[in-house]
Formats: C-alpha cells, structure tokens, sequence
C-alpha cells in the first residue's frame, strides 16, 4: 500500500504571517488524519516560519524549487542544504512553470502562463539528483500542453520526461521519490483531466519507471496527481489505483478546501 501524499503549491502567494496563520487553521482540521501525508509548500522566504509553526504536527513542509550546487556564486538560488536548514523534508522539481523556454509562454495558453522559466530536462534531472544526495524527497513534476495533447503526443512527452529526469538514479533511489502527472492545460484553468484519463497517464508513467528499475519500483513509487484538483473531485481522482495523492494549487491556500481534499485521500 502507498500512503497518499497531498501537497500544496502555493506558488508565489503568502506572506510569513499568512503562511503560520494557515498552519495554525490547518492543524486542528487534519490532526487525525493518519494514512495521509500533508505538505505544504511555500515561498522561500516562508519556509522556516511555516515548518516552525508545523514542528510537532503531521504537516510537512517543502521547497517548490532548488539549485543543484549547494553553495557558490549563484546569485538568487537556493540549494538543498539551505531548503533543509528552513525546515524542509520535500522539495518539488521541475514543476511545469518553472520549465519551458525562459519568456516565451506556451502558444495554447495566455499571457506567461504554461512554461515559464526555463528549466530543461537536464536541468530537472542535475536537481533531482542534488535532492536525493542531501535526503529531501523529490516531487517530481511531468505533464503535456494541450498542443502536446491535441497532436496525440501526451504519453510520449510524460515518459520522456520521466525518463530524462531520472537519467543516473539509483533503484534504491527511485523507490522513495514522488512523480507528479501535471497536465499543464489543467493547471490553474478549472478544467481537471477526467479522472480515467489522469489515472491512466499515472499509469503510463509507472510503466516507465517499471521499465527503468523494475516491478517492484513500480509498485512503490508514489504518483500524484494536479492540475485543477479541488474538494468536489479529489475523492474521485484520489480513489484511483494508480493515483497516489494530489499536487494542489489554487484549492491549497484554503485551510478549508486543502483539508477537505486531505480528508478525501483518507476517506
Ligand atoms: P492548480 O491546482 O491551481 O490547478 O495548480 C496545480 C499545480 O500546478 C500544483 O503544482
């Protein structure tokens, strides 16, 4: 049995205060929920507020992003040994906004949305083994663009995807991190992948990581779901074999609405 992980994005939104005042609402709505794993994810600038305000509780608390060199002339970076140092167990890595050509925003969605910022498939794999070096548990995150989608192209990207990010990592390695199947089209836009679907590109990519390290991998590693996941379709997405919790945006600066998605990977 995998535990679900439920974990929230709250990309670039919550300031120190609004981020412990979260965790103090938070706490009490998810402090018996046993067989869940709950993260939060933070602005860098939060991180060590929220995991002080989280010690002692069955919240988590994790970088959204890392640099692969732990320290060094790199300007506005942060690296795995100063995510840990915050408080973090978790970091999430190669998050679809932070991929992407830098500045050229993806042609099927508006303004800067898609991604954003870069990060190439080399880049997530220097990332993900820089977190497995220092015991952070990686997220990490692949998904297709609706263009990718429409063109019939979803399976081939998410296991490229998968494939490059691992590049170098060990089976023993691979068992403990956490997949995320993100499709970028359902990130923020309302529009969920139906949960058939969802769970069977979850699938595709466990089939990738059979393939790389084995069955037994395969079975273990956890994949989550998120683009768009909220209260009224966790449980369905979550009740799914090979969907092993949610990566959660917008329903996650909610204590309310990220508690009850909580209590639907439990339920
Ligand atoms: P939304 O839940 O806001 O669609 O965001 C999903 C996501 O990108 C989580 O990492």
């Amino acid at each position: 049995m995998r535990t679900p992980l439920i974990a929230g994005n709250w990309k670039l939104n919550k300031t120190i205060d609004e981020a412990v005042a979260f965790v103090n609402e938070l706490k009490p709505l998810v402090a018996d929920t046993a067989g869940v794993e709950i993260l939060l994810c933070p602005v860098f600038t939060a991180l060590a507020a929220t995991a002080r305000a989280a010690q002692g509780t069955n919240i988590q608390v994790g970088g959204q992003n890392l640099y692969w060199k732990d320290s060094g002339a790199y300007t506005g970076e942060v690296s795995a040994p100063l995510l840990l140092d915050a408080g973090c167990t978790h970091v999430i890595i190669g998050h679809s906004e932070r991929r992407g050509r830098f500045g050229v925003p993806e042609p099927d969605l508006a303004g800067d949305a898609g991604r954003v910022f870069g990060d190439t498939d080399a880049a997530v794999n220097r990332k993900l083994h820089a977190a497995l070096q220092h015991g952070l548990v990686p997220i990490v995150c692949v998904g297709e663009t609706l263009g990718e989608r429409n063109d019939g192209n979803t399976d081939t990207i998410v296991q490229n995807q998968t494939r490059a990010a691992l590049e170098g990592v060990e089976a023993a390695q691979a068992t403990g991190l956490v997949l995320a199947y993100e499709p970028v089209w359902a990130i923020g836009t309302g529009q969920t992948c139906e949960s058939d679907e969802a769970d069977r590109v979850c699938g595709v990519i466990r089939v990738t990581v059979g393939e790389l390290y084995g069955q037994a991998a395969a079975e273990a590693v956890r994949i989550q779901y998120g683009g768009s996941c909220k209260p009224d379709n966790a449980a369905d997405l979550l009740g799914r074999p090979n969907i092993d919790g949610a990566l959660v945006g917008g329903a996650s600066l909610k204590a309310d609405s990220f508690a009850q998605i909580i209590r639907a990977a439990k339920a």
